[in-house]
């Protein structure tokens, strides 16, 4: 009996399992009721009664064996498996790609002109995105009849006394100069909205940046020059201006503000419509009126004052091609520009 036992516990030491039909083979033989180690514990009776404690504490052992090797086989098998679930580790596979948030094309824009004009004296400011009609139009020298103020482009939120969402940030001028006396310089960036058809080229909802200059003595040179500097930042060193005559109430004279197409260097493109130069904006001479409007005395000071379109500008930096992506959050979009500050 003696040995069996021995020849048992080698059994047991060396067992190996590969799978549960191996650990169920060892459970059925060393652990179960019927086991091995069963029969033999059941044949102590039969063991003359001197030496039954003797053997009984070999059997005894040989069952604390059997048991202790089966929860370390029950370990060893459950770590197999989680080893085989984990799959081989593949180093040529790509990195799993960064879920981290990025700045909105638009926002990326803007701190852009933002950094340009803070190198040149400008600090930001700010107005309200639902207006009344005298920082609108009225302040702005707009006549009781002009077209501007039609129902077409405007959206009207109450009437008498009329209250609006700001078609142009050119109303933050006027709250500018209420507030401030000169020497007034500003970059007054925002959210506008026109009562227009969302096509790829226009929407009711986009933003503006209005730039400000009064003092003493400013030229129209000051405003080329603000221009120049301004666009040869943003778009590149070769980028060259032109200001074509135009009109708008609150200044005199007024300039529509082209840039050389940077993207064909003036060759022609779809991009600048075979011209050579894409629009960015209006510009011109505050209108003396204006000031006086706003209490600056119109024989002491002169000013600037231009107004363009971040969104024009994101899309020609960018060669975004339609400006309805701006608003709809589309991540293979706004992704793109992840890698921009
Ligand atoms: N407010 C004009 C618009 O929305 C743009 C503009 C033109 C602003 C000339 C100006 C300016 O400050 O001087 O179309």
């Amino acid at each position: 009996m003696l040995e069996k036992v021995e020849a048992y516990k080698r059994e047991i030491q060396e067992f190996k399992v590969e799978n549960a039909e191996d650990l169920e083979r060892y459970r059925i033989k060393f652990i179960s009721r019927k086991s091995v180690v069963g029969e033999l514990l059941g044949r102590l009776k039969d063991v003359a009664p001197e030496n039954r404690r003797q053997v009984g504490a070999v059997l005894n052992e040989l069952k604390n064996l059997a048991q202790d090797k089966f929860r370390a086989l029950i370990d060893e098998l459950e770590k197999q498996k989680t080893q085989q679930s984990s799959a081989p580790i593949d180093l040529t596979l790509p990195p799993v790609q960064d879920q981290l948030g990025s700045l909105h094309p638009l926002t990326i824009t803007l701190n852009r002109i933002r950094k340009i004009f803070e190198r040149i004296g400008f600090s930001v400011a700010d107005g309200p995105e639902i207006e009344d009609d005298w920082h609108i139009f009225s302040a702005l020298n707009f006549p009781e009849n002009h077209p501007a103020r039609d129902m077409q482009d405007t959206f009207f939120i109450e009437k008498d006394p009329d209250i609006a969402l700001r078609t142009h940030t050119s109303s933050v001028q006027v709250r500018l100069m209420e507030q401030k006396k000169p020497p007034l310089r500003a970059i007054m960036p925002g959210r506008v909205f026109r009562n227009e058809a969302i096509s790829a080229r226009a929407h009711c909802i986009f933003h503006q940046v209005e730039g400000l200059y009064v003092d003493e003595n400013v030229s129209f040179k000051d405003l080329k020059d603000t221009l120049y500097y301004f666009s040869r930042e943003m778009f590149g060193k070769d980028t060259t201006i032109r200001l074509r005559p135009s009109f708008f109430p609150f200044t005199e004279p007024s300039a529509e503000i082209d840039i050389s197409c940077f993207i064909c260097k003036g060759e022609g493109c779809a991009i600048c419509k075979h011209t050579g130069w894409v629009e960015i904006g209006g510009a011109g001479m505050v209108d003396p009126n204006v000031l006086a409007n706003c209490d600056i005395d119109p024989e002491k000071y002169t000013g600037f004052a231009f107004g363009m379109g971040i969104e024009r500008i994101a899309m020609l930096k960018y060669q975004i091609r339609d400006i309805r992506l701006f608003t709809e959050n589309d991540v293979r979009f706004l992704r793109q520009f992840r890698t921009l500050v």
